[in-house]
């Protein structure tokens, strides 16, 4: 059996990725950090990404029930609303653990299941425009541009395994981590999107599913912006 591994998958994008990959008779194994309550839309495990010893133990299991994996959604996130003078060498390293070396370890450890089991796979990675234009938030604009090469880096080594690798830029959407945006951020975010509005978590989702599937047969190393016509 061949399953989907989303991260993130409590989240508010995270869990509308599940729902329409289900809906898409996708397997889904959510993977998120150990919270109580359910979770509608597949199995779930839970797994601090920021712990490397962690995600290999996690992903151990899942080897060891004797599946293999057909899609990767790297979409957990952190974001820490630190102005950059009171942002800690330790907050910024806490970024990367979770923006980049989590996607990187996953990565690399899934695309080796894929490759061994001959799968024809694809990864996507919830990135975000502000890797593309910057942020105040440094920790978090900077470690979503890196999201963004390591998308590039990983479409380059995995197409000759037959393995995509695509990722999405989400400009604001509804969840509890744009509502930690300030009021002023929000007003200048939305002055920029063209559309004046946020999205909806359902609208990153529909687009996995795109990128996830066949009709995206021949898209690898693409940055796809789901931002409303976002203008810098
Ligand atoms: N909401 C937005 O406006 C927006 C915009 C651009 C990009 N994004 C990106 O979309 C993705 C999903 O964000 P969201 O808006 O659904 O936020 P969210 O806070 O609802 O979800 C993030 C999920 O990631 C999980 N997570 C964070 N750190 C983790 C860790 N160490 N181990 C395991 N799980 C961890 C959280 O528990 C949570 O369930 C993130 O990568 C985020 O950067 C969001």
């Amino acid at each position: 059996m061949s399953v989907a591994i989303v991260t993130g998958c409590l989240g508010a994008i995270g869990s509308a990725i599940c729902a329409e990959l289900r809906a898409a008779d996708y397997n889904v194994i959510g993977l998120d950090r150990p919270a109580d309550g359910a979770f509608a839309h597949g199995s779930y495990l839970a797994c601090d990404l920021s712990d490397a010893a962690a995600v290999t133990h996690v992903l151990g299991t899942i080897r060891q029930s004797g599946v293999g994996a057909g899609l990767l959604v790297n979409n957990a996130g952190h974001y820490d609303p630190k102005p950059f003078f009171e942002t800690s060498l330790e907050d910024f390293g806490t970024a990367y653990d979770i923006n980049v070396r989590a996607i990187f370890q996953l990565s690399q450890e899934v695309a080796r299941w894929m490759i061994a089991d001959g799968t024809a796979g694809a990864i996507v990675n919830i990135a975000s425009i502000a890797g593309k234009i910057g942020s105040p938030i440094v920790s978090y604009g900077t470690s979503k541009a890196a999201v963004l090469g390591l998308t590039r880096s990983l479409a380059k080594v995995l197409a000759p395994h037959r393995i995509r690798v695509n990722a999405i830029a989400p400009g604001v959407i509804a969840s509890p981590m744009s509502n930690a945006i300030n009021d002023a951020q929000m007003r200048t975010q939305l002055a920029m999107t063209a559309m004046g509005r946020i999205g909806a978590p359902e609208e990153i989702a529909r687009v996995v599913r795109f990128l996830a599937g066949t009709d995206a047969s021949y898209m690898t190393g693409s940055i796809v912006d789901v931002a409303g016509g976002w203008m810098s």
